[in-house]
């Protein structure tokens, strides 16, 4: 599956490859898997179904976009990637994100996500607010996601990205990671967050709603007792994101 973007040149597929091994070693050098994946969520996740705004675009480098509430610290992440994007000038901002919002996952130990160029950068930044608010519960997530045209599936499986990373006191407000492993991506997320909360861990209100929803649950459990399943779920969702509008 994914969608049917134009065929990009010889030039620009190659420019591709080569990026891809660039940022395999930014990443492995900065050990900043979680916050390139963090970019690329929060620069595709601003897309509107049914006005067809926002979205994986490019657009989340610009100061305006920058500066809403949910994207606090990714200025981080832009700062980091502009030396690797500089030598690839054919490529266009909203590929740039998305491929290393794969490679993130791919180095970290992750699923491979296919990865198909061929978007264009856009001019106009998404309207704030269409992010989701990490206090609120599943009503919010479905109205979020639901939003961006993902389904129940998408929102859990998507949430297991928090197998990376960390929240920043100075960022969210929140402080802590979700796993022991926050540079590994497995499917500890969901095994901590069957295991209840822990000294010196974080579970989200966002992460906690999908222990109390019957359809979240079920694949909360599931994705806890089969990594494979998480893989495969996770892997078909993040493509999805990575190429909505
Ligand atoms: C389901 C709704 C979600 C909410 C409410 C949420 C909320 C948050 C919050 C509050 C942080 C902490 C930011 C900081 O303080 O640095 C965070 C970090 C993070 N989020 Fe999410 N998130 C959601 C979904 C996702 C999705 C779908 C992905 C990717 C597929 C993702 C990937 C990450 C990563 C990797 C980090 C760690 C960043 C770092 O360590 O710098 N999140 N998220």
């Amino acid at each position: 599956m994914g969608k049917c973007y134009p065929t990009v040149s010889e030039e620009y597929q190659k420019a591709v490859e080569k990026c891809k091994r660039k940022l395999r070693g930014l990443i492995a050098e900065k050990n900043c898997a979680p916050i390139i994946l963090r970019l690329a969520w929060h620069s595709a996740g601003t897309y509107d179904v049914k006005t067809k705004t926002g979205g994986p675009f490019g657009t989340i480098r610009h100061p305006d976009e920058l500066k809403h509430g949910a994207n606090n610290g990714l200025d981080i992440a832009v700062r980091l990637l502009e030396p690797i994007k500089e030598q690839f000038p054919i490529l266009s901002y909203a590929d740039f994100y998305q491929l290393a919002g794969v490679v993130a996952v791919e180095v970290t130990g992750g699923p491979d996500i296919p990865f198909h160029p061929g978007r264009q950068d856009k001019t106009q930044p998404p309207p704030e607010g269409r992010l989701p608010d990490a206090k609120k519960g599943s009503d919010h997530l479905r109205e979020v996601f639901g939003h961006m045209g993902l389904s129940d599936k998408d929102i859990v499986a998507l949430s297991g990205g928090h197998t990376l990373g960390r929240c920043h006191k100075e960022r969210s407000g929140f402080e802590g990671a979700w796993t022991n492993n926050p540079l590994v991506f497995d499917n500890s997320y969901f095994k901590e967050l069957l295991s209840g909360e822990k000294e010196g861990l974080l579970q989200l209100p966002s992460d906690k709603a999908l222990l109390d929803d019957p359809v979240f649950r079920p694949l909360v459990e599931k994705y806890a007792a089969d990594e494979d399943a998480f893989f495969a779920d996770y892997a078909e969702a993040h493509l999805k994101l990575s190429e909505l509008g």
